[in-house]
């Protein structure tokens, strides 16, 4: 997507000096800010704090990280070592697993001499298929939103509703979720986007709100509490989120938050979208019970961060001093509640059957 009129992906190799670069998302709406990244620590750090984050970045990100520490030290016990200490980076994703086990069978065969080379162009694969896996999602989810639009009036809005960020910044680019809004938009379709603030680190407010403004897409903010009101008064057309992980049977994990929304969406027969790229399905984990939950900083529940009228990033305190918090990072939604995925060979019901069908290599183990 563009950044200031400029076309920019979130991560990306500096063709000048090769370095690894990012887009610190820790700093934006207010700060854009490029970190280059070099050695194995730097990368599992720009994860574990999310400097990156998003599920397919993630994947990206490790694939990097994996590709950079072999360009250090080609032996097997740097391929061991990265491959053992990025994954135990952020639990949730299931693309960090994915990127490291593909960079993992790729290298080992090759032999060392080869593969710092090696490792550098499967990274850049695996880069360049998120883009072209959510540019796919786009062009499925394009088509549910025609088919929405045909049903209105000529020029009124299309509301869709969106949780988290599961924007560009999430992916290498396009987005999973963002995706088809950004191809409607493009379309000439007038989309308009509900963003949920996405407490506790606020991805809507502060990611999704960015990059939807920068591409010029008309959105809202809402508190997360809101989104079920407007579905009760038929604000909402449509609800696209994303995803870290889909089980076999088709639960599908996300953001904390996503499940209630899709009861609310449920309740109120508003279809209820998962932008899902393949690498986010774990179709080792029958059900979504398994799935690995994320629980981070009580700090993060009982602060707030943003920035003063004067320019400074200040965080301050909510909360009575001494009162704990509990801060689970996801939750998982029955497959039930999915309308559908939107994956980037097209749309599928949320079952392990369809799934099975539409994925055979991945039943087979394929990456
Ligand atoms: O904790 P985060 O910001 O990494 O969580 C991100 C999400 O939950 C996204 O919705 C998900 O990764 C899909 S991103 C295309």
């Amino acid at each position: 997507m563009r950044v200031n009129g400029k076309p920019q992906r979130s991560i990306f190799v500096d063709p000048e000096t090769g370095a690894v670069c990012i887009v610190d998302q820790t700093l934006l709406p207010h700060r854009y800010e490029i970190r280059r990244l070099e050695t194995l620590d730097e990368f599992i750090n720009s994860i574990r704090h999310m400097w990156v984050r998003g599920a397919p970045l993630i994947g990206a990100t490790a694939a990097y990280g994996m590709a950079l520490a072999i360009r250090a030290d080609s032996s097997d016990a740097s391929l061991d070592d990265a491959g053992r200490r990025l994954p135990l980076a952020r639990p949730t994703a299931v693309n960090l697993a994915w990127a490291v086990k593909r960079m993992t069978a790729v290298l080992r065969p090759t032999p060392c001499n080869a593969r710092a080379e090696t490792a550098m162009a499967a990274a850049g694969a695996i880069a360049d298929e998120d883009v072209a896996i959510n540019s796919s999602i786009g062009e499925h989810g394009l088509e549910l939103i025609r088919a929405i639009a045909a049903h209105k009036a000529p020029g009124e809005k299309i509301n869709i509703l969106t949780h988290c960020n599961a924007g560009w910044l999430a992916t290498v680019d396009w987005g999973t979720a963002t995706a088809p809004i950004y191809k409607a938009h493009d379309a000439g379709l007038p989309v308009h986007v509900f963003v949920d603030e996405t407490r506790p680190r606020n991805q809507g407010a502060s990611l999704t709100a960015w990059e939807l403004g920068n591409h010029g897409v008309p959105h809202t903010l809402i508190v997360d509490n809101a989104g079920g009101h407007l579905m009760q008064l038929g604000m909402v057309d449509l609800v696209i989120v994303g995803t870290d992980r889909v089980a076999r049977n088709g639960d599908v994990c996300n953001k904390i938050g996503t499940y209630l929304k899709a009861l609310a969406a449920h309740d109120n027969g508003v279809p209820f979208y998962v932008a899902a790229p393949s690498p986010s399905i774990d179709f080792d984990l029958a059900d979504g019970g398994a799935i690995p939950i994320e629980f981070r900083g009580e700090e993060e529940v009982t602060h707030i961060s943003g920035h003063s009228a004067e320019g400074r990033l200040e965080t301050v305190r909510i909360a009575p001093t001494g009162t704990r918090a509990l801060n689970p990072g996801f939750d998982v939604t029955p497959a039930r509640l999915a309308t559908s995925l939107i994956t980037e060979r097209g749309i599928v019901a949320a079952n392990s059957a369809a799934l099975s069908k539409m994925f055979p290599e991945r039943v087979a183990g394929r990456l």
